[in-house]
C-alpha cells in the first residue's frame, strides 16, 4: 500500500483524506492518505521522517508551501513560476519532485465545473499572498483578456506581476498590479485569494469591480468564504466557493503520484454533502 499525507499546520480539518480515499477507491489504487501535523519550526524534519518511513509523497498546505518549494530537488515549470509547492513526490533516484496543482485546479473548476471559459474574460485576482501566487500563472495560461492583481500592499502584487511578466508576454496576456482602492471596474471573473474573511473583516473592494453576471469565486470554503459569497450574491454575481478547486487540485496531485486522473464530479458532490 502506498502512503501519502497532507502536511500542514493546522491540518485537522483538511478534507484531503476524504478526497484521496475517494480517488483511490474509484481508480482501484492501494493508497493510504493521512493528515500530517508539522511543527511550525520543523517542517523539513517531519517530512523527511515521513519519507524515510516509506511514504511516496505528500500534499502541502498552509503555511509550508514555500518551504516545500525549497525542499524539492526538481520543480515543475508551474511550481517554479509560483515559487510555491503543494505537491511533493519522493522520487528516490532523481530527488524529490515539487509541483503546484492549485492553479490548474482553480482553472479547471472555473471552466469545467462552473462552465465559464476564461479565454477573453477580464479577471481580477484579490490578494498577493501564497494563495494568489499559486494560481496567477495558470490564470494567465488560460488566455484571459487580462489579469489585474489587486492587493492592500501594492509592492507584493507588483513583485508577483514582475515575476510573471515573461510568462504573460509569452501568452499575449496583459497583467498588472493595483491597490484595492484604485482597482478598475467591470470584471467578468473575480477571485478572492485574500484572508480577509478569516480576519473577520469585510470584502476589501467596491462592488463596481463586478461586471453584470460576473463569477465571484473565493478560494476558501465553509465559514471562511461565507461573507465574500454573500456579498457577491447581493451584488448580482454568481458565487462559488473553493470546494471545487480543492477537489480539482487534488485530482491533479493524484495524477502526479499515480499516473491516473480520477473523475471529480461525484467526489465534489459527496464532499459538498459532507461539509454542508
Ligand atoms: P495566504 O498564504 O493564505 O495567501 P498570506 O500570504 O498571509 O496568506 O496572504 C494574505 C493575503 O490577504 C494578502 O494579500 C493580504 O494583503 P497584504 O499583502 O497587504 O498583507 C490579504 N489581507 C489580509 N487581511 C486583509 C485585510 N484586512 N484587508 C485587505 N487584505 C488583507
Amino acid at each position: 500500500i502506498s502512503r501519502y499525507a497532507v502536511a500542514g499546520n493546522p491540518v485537522a480539518h483538511s478534507q484531503s483524506p476524504f478526497i484521496h480515499a475517494s480517488f483511490a477507491q474509484q481508480t482501484g489504487q492501494a493508497v493510504n492518505y493521512e493528515r500530517l501535523l508539522c511543527p511550525l519550526d520543523d517542517f523539513a524534519t517531519t517530512i523527511r521522517a515521513f519519507a524515510a518511513g516509506g511514504a511516496q509523497g505528500c500534499n502541502v498546505t498552509v503555511p509550508f508551501k514555500f518551504e516545500a518549494h525549497a525542499l524539492a530537488a526538481r520543480l515543475s515549470p508551474r511550481a517554479r513560476l509560483a515559487g510555491a509547492v503543494n505537491t511533493l513526490r519522493f522520487d528516490d533516484t532523481e530527488g524529490w519532485f515539487g509541483d503546484n496543482t492549485d492553479g490548474a485546479g482553480l482553472v479547471r473548476d472555473i471552466e469545467r465545473n462552473a462552465g465559464v471559459p476564461l479565454a477573453g474574460r477580464r479577471v481580477l485576482l484579490l490578494g498577493a499572498g501564497g494563495a494568489s501566487a499559486g494560481v496567477l500563472g495558470s490564470l494567465i495560461a488560460a488566455h484571459p483578456a487580462g489579469v489585474v492583481m489587486a492587493n492592500r500592499t501594492l509592492d507584493k502584487a507588483q513583485a508577483l506581476i514582475d515575476s510573471h511578466a515573461a510568462w504573460a508576454r509569452e501568452h499575449g496576456v496583459a497583467i498588472r498590479a493595483s491597490t484595492l482602492a484604485d482597482c478598475p471596474n467591470g470584471f467578468d471573473v473575480l477571485i478572492n485569494g485574500t484572508s480577509t474573511s478569516l480576519a473577520g473583516s469585510g470584502v476589501p473592494v467596491d462592488a463596481a469591480v463586478l461586471a453584470p453576471g460576473a463569477l465571484a469565486l473565493d478560494m476558501m470554503y465553509g465559514p471562511a468564504a461565507a461573507s465574500f459569497l454573500a456579498w457577491a450574491r447581493e451584488h448580482g454575481a454568481v458565487a462559488r466557493d473553493g470546494l471545487g478547486m480543492l477537489v480539482e487540485q487534488a485530482a491533479e496531485a493524484f495524477e502526479v503520484w499515480r499516473g491516473v486522473k480520477p473523475e471529480t464530479a461525484g467526489v465534489l458532490a459527496a464532499l459538498r454533502a459532507k461539509v454542508e
